[in-house]
């Protein structure tokens, strides 16, 4: 690969392993000491030089120039090996298709239907708590968000063990695909236990989705879901395989679990470090009531829009030149591999003021700018599951702090795992039933709230 000329070097970096060290010790504040060398940098991952875009508008000129800046190159292929060659990990050549495909799924009209299984979901897995329990959140969130969406983009339910373990295999692939990004192709293919556990937990998962995927198949009703539409599509005048499908299914449902879970989870923590602020969003749970979409301009949705600045999941993502580009002033060569950081551009503090604060009262009377605030990335490639997920989020916020309080266990703060997502595995939470909330098991329309 081309090594870019005249971007300096960030610190730290050691032969072979290149910059392994200070991501895995500490990426993000290795990720936030970037922009001190300018509108690029040059960080080594594993044996492969990437170029990092520091600065919002360049950041913008990679997102937007999806020709250009593709989804091609080393970072991208490992990541194709844990989710094939789906909507988020396909090239350009065949994006346009595979997103056309896909769209249907995430129109307007469709959220009303989601929203109601959002509701009910938070509420299944909210009602058996008790109060003083030490929640375990990330995972009560995973479990919430993989069952809510089984059942509104593959109108699936799947047994609560098949659940347990799916989640538990896709912390590993997470996990371990960071690892693999960081350091040299070769170790991945020792045969160590770390290989072994990657290898085992996608082999499970892939036959889980072999399993939704022939289930779908015998089964000929159109159930208006993202599966009927790639079960129904044509190309070049043939069917998806199974393999095409597979890799769908994989990818919408580990993209649309895991982050949205580990937001769900950091939205709660902060909301339990700052009870004011969690007043605020019980108070508007209440009046909104449960039915229907709920607001998204609210508070509970300024809350949201803070957590994601705050602690964006996908932190950190790549492209691959297929043309030499100018970019930030220095012209770069075709093959060269360029990353960009939501989390990085997120924490200037040129961009917003005291910016390792959470103060989602910095959102009243202000829009996100999109140059500056990128939890879904932008242009062709952002996230189709924006609008779903800050739904889903909302309902599931109201549906907890409806019934629940949740305060921190301890006084010292909790700090990410960071990944290939920044994750709160391991958050404990306790729990408190609100006031007028009634005995565990009854139904809850309301519970909580004032009368
Ligand atoms: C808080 C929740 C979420 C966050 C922060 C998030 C973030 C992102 C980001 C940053 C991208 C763009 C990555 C890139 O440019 O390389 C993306 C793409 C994508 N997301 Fe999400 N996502 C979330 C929830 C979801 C959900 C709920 C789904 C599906 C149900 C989903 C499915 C996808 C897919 C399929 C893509 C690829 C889009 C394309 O390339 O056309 N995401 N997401």
């Amino acid at each position: 690969m081309p090594r870019p000329p005249s971007i300096p070097l960030a610190p730290g970096a050691l032969p072979v392993l290149g910059h392994a060290v200070p991501l895995l010790r500490d990426a993000l504040a290795f990720t936030s000491s970037l922009p001190a060398l300018g509108p690029l940098a040059r960080i080594r991952l594993g044996p492969f030089s990437v170029v990092m875009a520091c600065d919002p508008d360049v950041t913008r000129q990679v997102l937007l120039d999806d020709r250009t800046y593709d989804k091609e190159g080393p970072v991208i292929e490992r990541i194709r090996e844990v989710a094939g060659n789906g909507l988020s990990t396909c090239p350009h050549s065949s994006h346009r298709r595979q997103r056309r495909l896909c769209q249907p799924s995430f129109q307007g009209d469709r959220f009303p239907a989601y929203a109601e299984v959002f509701a009910a979901t938070a509420e299944a897995s909210s009602i058996a708590w008790h109060t003083g329990q030490h929640l375990d959140v990330t995972r009560e969130m995973m479990t919430l968000t993989a069952r809510a969406t089984m059942v509104t983009i593959f109108s699936g339910e799947l047994p609560a063990d098949v659940v347990d373990r799916s989640i538990d295999d896709t912390t590993t692939l997470v996990r371990g695909v960071f690892r693999r990004m960081l350091t040299p192709p070769l170790l991945s293919r020792l045969p160590i236990p770390f290989n072994r556990r990657f290898d085992e937990a996608r082999a499970r998962l892939l036959d889980v989705v072999a399993t939704i995927v022939a289930n779908r198949r015998a089964d000929p009703t159109d159930h208006g879901d993202l599966m009927s539409s790639l079960l129904g599509a044509v190309d070049d005048g043939a069917t998806l395989t199974d393999a095409e499908l597979a890799d769908q299914v994989l990818t919408f449902f580990i993209g649309g679990t895991e982050t949205a879970a580990n937001t769900l989870a950091w939205a709660l923590y902060l909301l339990a470090t700052h009870p004011e602020v969690q007043d605020q969003v019980a108070a508007e749970a209440c009046a909104a009531g449960g039915a229907g979409s709920p607001p998204l301009d609210g508070v509970t949705g300024r809350v949201l829009t803070e957590t994601l600045r705050l602690f964006p999941p996908a932190w950190l993502f790549t492209r691959t030149l297929t043309a030499d580009t100018e970019l930030g002033g220095v012209e770069l060569p075709r093959g060269t591999v360029v990353a960009v950081s939501p989390y990085l551009i997120q924490h200037r503090g040129d961009l917003y003021r005291d910016p390792d604060r959470f103060d989602p009262g910095r959102w009243v009377d202000r829009a996100p700018d999109r140059s500056a605030y990128l939890p879904f990335g932008a242009g062709a490639r952002k996230c189709i599951g924006d609008r779903f997920a800050l739904t889903e989020m909302v309902t599931a916020l109201h549906a907890v702090l409806r019934r629940w309080r949740v305060e921190p266990l301890s006084p010292e703060p909790f700090r990410p795992a960071v990944e290939a997502t920044i994750t709160a595995r391991g958050l404990t939470l306790r729990v408190v039933a609100r006031d007028a909330a009634p005995a565990v098991g009854e139904p809850s329309a309301g519970a909580g709230c004032p009368a």
